[in-house]
């Protein structure tokens, strides 16, 4: 539990692997890409695609992302419009919709079309699929049943599979007609090996397809859920905490006023909100925990660890202990990040909400533009508070999210 023997797990990525050795049929068609490459594979692709997450690449998105919560609010003022300014509604789905969006802007440089509507739809569903088998009341031998379960998982992947190619032969339809694509995108750096390799044979040109679809696939796993457990939290924390509310909108108003166009660099003057942001991740990091496989014998904080061991580091617990954050380590306040995250930990590794060393999460920058440009847009647009039927169960399949989702009462500014 240790801060420095966590660091130690994280980092020395060659003696600890990801455990990622499911005999979960359904998880294993969402853990792909990525997140379950090792070695000189990981190594190559994480190369290919750190650039696109450098700020300089990100800096153009913020427009985009202001479009997607616009798009977002004015559906939530259209519905307190009809309740004479305010409403009620679980606001975990629409926050899931937002993130989708964002993502579609920033794998396939697309607005949020029907086709990707229902791609990604298809995914959360096995998502969902796929937290249920993790049961451990699962009977040995399901996976082989033609169970409904299994059978809709299958015609799901199916689904997935074949949008994701019929984008991926667009776009090398476009590329041989000679038409450039503006901005690159995911996809773009996906499919570079596809585009380099005009020789190819069959099965090596299949091969790197599935890959591309990996890809996509846990691009959007990853980037959907997290986003939005974050967003929800947010708003669950600053609906019970007025007095926050209040600062960080008094700061959107005077950083934001009535521009038109958000930048990057407002966002960097956003201190209350990135303060918030930094409580919520400490107090529920959408990982709970991290684990991995010792793929040889090692000695670890003193003990000798043999290989195949799964070692787990709770990042939660770390990030709530009283000895490292104070006596008040279980409490909203965000105060303790006024002087940044270093003097917050007392110079302790001790906050790992993205986790740490060489696999930290690739996007990190991308998801706190993308949540610092939602809370400052509904800060300006929306007061709000938790309904009395909100029950706080926090509750975690894959990550950590609201057991009974989040009825929040919206009133219109
Ligand atoms: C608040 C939002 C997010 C949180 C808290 C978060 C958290 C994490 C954590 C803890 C890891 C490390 C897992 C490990 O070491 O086992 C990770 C990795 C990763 N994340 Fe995120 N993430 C967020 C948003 C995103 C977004 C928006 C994307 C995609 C656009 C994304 C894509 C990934 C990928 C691909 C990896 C694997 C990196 C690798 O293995 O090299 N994440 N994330």
């Amino acid at each position: 539990m240790g801060p420095d023997v966590i660091r130690e797990v994280l980092t020395k990525y060659h003696t600890y692997h990801k455990s990622f050795k499911t005999s979960n049929e359904i998880a294993k068609m969402l853990a792909t890409g990525l997140v379950i490459k090792e070695g000189e594979e990981w190594a190559k692709a994480r190369m290919k695609l750190n650039p696109a997450f450098h700020l300089e690449k990100l800096k153009p998105m913020v427009p985009a992302i202001q479009v997607c919560s616009q798009n977002t609010l004015n559906e939530w003022k259209e519905m307190a419009s009809k309740g004479g300014g305010s409403c009620c509604f679980d606001v975990y789905p629409y926050l899931e919709v937002f993130t989708s969006s964002v993502l579609a802007r920033l794998m396939f440089d697309s607005t949020y079309t029907e086709q990707l509507k229902q791609t990604f739809l298809q995914l959360s569903e096995l998502a969902f699929m796929g937290k249920l088998a993790t049961n451990p009341l699962t009977l040995p031998g399901e996976k082989y049943f033609p169970t409904k379960k299994n059978r809709r998982a299958k015609e799901i992947d199916k689904y997935v599979r074949a949008s994701f190619t019929s984008m991926i032969n667009q776009r090398l339809e476009k590329r041989k007609a000679g038409v450039e694509h503006a901005n690159q995108d995911l996809l773009d750096l996906f499919m570079q090996e596809l585009y380099d390799g005009e020789n190819l044979n069959d099965g090596d040109r299949q091969r790197i397809i599935d890959d591309i679809i990996g890809q996509c696939k846990i691009f959007f796993y990853a980037g959907y859920e997290t986003n939005s457990n974050l967003l929800t939290w947010t708003m669950v924390m600053l609906s019970a905490h007025q007095d926050w509310q209040a600062r960080a909108r008094e700061e959107a108003v005077q950083v934001l006023g009535n521009k038109k166009e958000i930048t990057y660099e407002d966002l960097g003057k956003l201190k209350i909100a990135t303060m918030i942001l930094n409580e919520m991740l400490r107090l529920f990091p959408s990982s709970m925990e991290l684990s991995r496989l010792v793929k040889e014998e090692t000695i670890l904080g003193g003990y000798t660890i043999p290989k195949d061991t799964l070692v787990t580091c709770p990042i939660i617990i770390l990030q709530r202990s009283t000895e490292i954050w104070g006596k008040d380590a279980g409490e909203f306040n965000p105060e303790r990040f006024a002087e940044g995250i270093m003097k917050a930990t007392k110079g302790e590794n001790a906050y790992m909400p993205f986790g740490w060393g060489p696999r930290i999460c690739i996007a990190q920058n991308f998801a706190l533009l993308e949540s610092k440009t939602f809370f400052a847009m509904l800060l300006l647009n929306f007061s709000f508070e938790l309904s009395p039927t909100y029950v706080h169960a926090p509750f975690v399949d894959f990550t950590l999210h609201p057991q009974y989702g989040a009825p929040i009462v919206l009133k219109k500014l």
